[in-house]
């Protein structure tokens, strides 16, 4: 993959359409297949350092369940789709001025019975968060293995997103949503686009 232009698979403007209708969109077949082996290979080979989500800064929550590993430099292949996240960020910019300066993202592993509850990534515009991006590495993803993505839109409709491979589910980052309990190990790198500089 060429690291600095637009995967082909992307369709700049269905997904501009969505946003602004509905306030998300998906999409599919995001990677060439290539990609997505090698992005599954950095995924498994790290899982060892993968670490509690509900534990941040000491503090225990019980509404989420998942593992997360945060990617920086060292994770190169995960690199590459923050990257291709950043050509979206200018585009985004450019058309609907939401300032977006840098991009924060961690793999998340989702064993069989872990799940997030209902939550909005930045309630009252708390944080710099605008956009969340969730990309869906794992190889193969039935129906019956749970682990849907169920979000109200800006429109306050609710939908039911499968984790499907090579998908990426990408929302305003005010939207509520929950991950339903997963059946199955369900792999992912959530990623936002965000107006500030993070604070880990
Ligand atoms: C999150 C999140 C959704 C998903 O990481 O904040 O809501 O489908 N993820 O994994
Ligand atoms: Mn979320």
């Amino acid at each position: 993959m060429e690291a600095l232009s637009l995967p082909k698979s992307w369709n700049v403007d269905q997904i501009l359409d969505d946003l602004d209708q509905h306030g998300f969109t998906v999409i599919d077949h995001a990677y060439p297949a290539e990609y997505v082996q090698q992005l599954m290979q950095e995924c498994t080979e790290n899982l060892n350092r993968f670490r509690d989500a509900a534990i941040q800064n000491g503090v225990i929550s019980k509404i989420r369940s998942d593992h997360i590993l945060w990617i920086n430099e060292d994770l190169e292949i995960a690199q590459q789709h923050i990257q291709a996240l950043q050509q979206l960020v200018q585009i985004f910019n450019a058309t609907f001025y939401l300032g977006i300066k840098e991009i924060e993202a961690h793999f998340a592993c989702y064993n069989a019975g872990e799940f997030y509850a209902l939550h909005r990534d930045n309630p009252q515009g708390k944080n710099g968060r605008m956009i969340s991006t969730v990309y869906y590495l794992h190889n193969e993803w039935q129906d019956n293995w749970g682990g849907k993505l169920h979000l109200q839109d800006k429109n306050n409709v609710w939908h039911t997103l499968e984790p499907k491979p090579n998908r990426i589910a990408l929302f305003q980052s005010d939207l509520l949503h929950e991950v339903l309990e997963a059946k199955h190990q369900r792999l992912s790198i959530t990623a936002w686009l965000r107006s500030d500089t993070p604070i880990l």
